[in-house]
């Protein structure tokens, strides 16, 4: 079936895509969404920033200087090329490998930090350099003369591909002296907008709006108004020609007022274009049967690997070894978000009554708010079941998937959420708020008929969080049989990209149709 319908070139707009460029979970999803495309038969390319951290040396240099019409005038890059090929063991070496361009300017990525640094925690020329950023995913396309059938542009810092498509693009942009014919390529483009996170917009002085080389005209009606600032995604949800987000339960929250960031009306006025699709998980990266950071592979007909993977887990943190002991993990960035307040909030979080009252231990990996970072460094100094590592660690981050019981994310909100997949595939068993991709993708434990794949709670206060992991412990404890089979449910599940991606197709499908 998937051969016979229609395959599309995509162009992948981002600002992060890991290996390359990682703070959380878009990272991952860009790349594997754009491999479980390719593997459907569609055309796809990611184009993203050279920040400073990733390697010229390890990539393609494509010839010439590339120059990109700003308000600023123009100005030049370099084009750098590789492809996911060499990231994903599946295509290594085939035919269809994903091809990933870097934009490279000195000035805009040439530094640390995607977004910003510990000294300036959001880049004072964020506006701009995203701006640059979606200007030129065109002028790569011209350069390589590919010309694709959808933009598909992820979250804030690639809004404004969209509206530069709908805006100059689509038309040919009018002013700059191009050939027609030329720039008349992108008229039969269609743009896609996926928000993976609505906490997350954009919103800078209308100072930097010149820097797009817009109209005035077009502040207004593109939708970048924002109280007089200028808002990146709110342009980008008012252009593109479809709208989704990472889970159908937050596509839902978005539009109330309560969890729609502001947006829920902006979203309400294209409730028609808007949809959510859940997100998968690379199920290369992140498989116990195949990961090359845990000690012993497992599956849930041979688990005997998770076992090591707890005593690794143990011995690295320091924690006595006892494989009977409930371990809970949690590696997230630090921020509201997350539902850290609950957690660790100075006098009133839950974690330390949680490591004083219950007989288990804690690990947690993460970084972010200084608040929470110097709490939680507290807490590893006064508990002796609560270790904790303040930093950024990949292969430490599937170490405590693996080894850990019970996988803590008690968010405030989460428009997917991938840990609590990985969890699942890892035999983990995850304790969530009641949100979001959260609430898509667990079922909560009941202990009548043992049915369930986790723990879960509504409220985010430190005592809903308290007594779901009390709740937890006291299942381990006390039905220890109702935990293997939960362990056993949650590993056999598909979270595969396979189907998400059917229906990406679709969406770009319907873009298209309405072109
Ligand atoms: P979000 O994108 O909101 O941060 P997700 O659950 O979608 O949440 O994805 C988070 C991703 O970032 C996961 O792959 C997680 O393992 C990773 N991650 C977050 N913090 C760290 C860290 N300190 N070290 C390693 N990986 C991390
Ligand atoms: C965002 C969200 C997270 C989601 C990820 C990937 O960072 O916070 O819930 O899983 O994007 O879509």
């Amino acid at each position: 079936m998937a051969e016979r319908s229609p395959k599309y070139k995509i162009l992948m707009c981002t600002s992060e895509a890991a290996p390359y460029a990682k703070t959380g979970g878009l990272a991952d999803a860009v790349p594997a969404l754009s491999m479980a495309l390719a593997k459907l038969g569609h055309e796809v390319r990611i184009v993203m920033p050279r920040y400073y951290g990733i390697n010229r040396s390890a990539l393609e240099k494509i010839e010439g200087a590339m120059g990109v019409p700003t308000g600023g005038g123009e100005e030049w890059c370099a084009v750098y090329k590789t492809d996911l090929g060499g990231t994903f063991p599946e295509v290594r070496g085939k035919a269809n490998p994903v091809p990933v361009y870097f934009i490279d300017h000195e000035g805009f990525f040439g530094r640390d930090g995607i977004y910003g640094s510990p000294w300036e925690p959001d880049f004072l020329d964020n506006p701009r350099r995203f701006a640059f950023f979606c200007r030129s995913c065109f002028q790569v396309c011209r350069k390589t003369g590919w010309y694709p059938d959808v933009i598909h542009a992820h979250d804030w810092p690639a809004a404004l591909a969209p509206v530069f498509l709908r805006y100059g693009e689509r038309y040919g942009a009018a002013g700059r002296g191009e050939d027609p014919g030329e720039t008349g390529s992108f008229a039969r483009t269609v743009s896609v907008l996926t928000i993976h996170n609505l906490g997350y917009q954009g919103i800078y002085s209308k100072d930097n709006f010149f820097y797009t080389s817009l109209g005035w005209d077009v502040f207004y009606q593109a939708g970048f108004d924002d109280w007089n600032m200028m808002n990146f995604l709110k342009a980008g949800i008012t252009t593109a020609d479809k709208l989704n987000t990472v889970s159908p339960g937050y596509a839902r929250e978005t539009l109330s007022p309560a969890q729609g960031f502001r947006r829920d009306g902006d979203l309400r006025c294209r409730e028609k274009d808007y949809s959510g699709i859940l997100n998968g998980i690379d199920t290369v990266v992140w498989n116990p049967r195949l990961d090359c950071h845990i000690p012993v592979p497992y599956s849930s007909g041979d688990p005997g690997g998770k076992t090591k993977a707890k005593e690794t887990l143990q011995r690295i943190f320091g924690l006595p070894e006892r494989p009977e002991i409930p371990l809970i993990g949690m590696v997230c960035r630090l921020t509201e978000q997350k539902g850290i307040g609950a957690l660790f909030g100075p006098g009133s979080g839950s974690a330390w009554a949680i490591c004083r009252d219950m007989d288990l231990q804690f690990v947690f990996l993460g970084s972010g708010d200084a608040w929470a970072e110097q709490e939680i460094r507290g807490l590893a100094s006064r508990l002796s079941n609560f270790r904790a590592r303040i930093g950024y660690s990949e292969e430490l981050s599937h170490l405590i998937e693996a080894g850990s019981d019970f996988f803590l994310m008690p968010s405030l909100y989460e428009p997917c959420g991938l840990n609590q997949m990985y969890s699942l595939v890892y035999g983990t068993l995850p304790i969530v708020r009641n949100t979001g991709g959260l609430a898509d993708t667990v079922q909560n434990y009941d202990q009548n008929t043992g049915k369930g794949t986790g723990f879960m709670f509504n409220d985010l206060t430190p005592e809903a969080v308290y007594n779901t992991v009390g709740w937890a412990v006291w299942a381990w404890y006390n039905r220890p049989e109702d935990i293997t089979a939960m362990r056993r449910r949650g590993m056999d599940q598909d979270f595969s990209w396979n189907k998400s991606a059917q229906r990406y197709a679709g969406l770009y499908a319907s873009a298209l149709a309405g072109r």
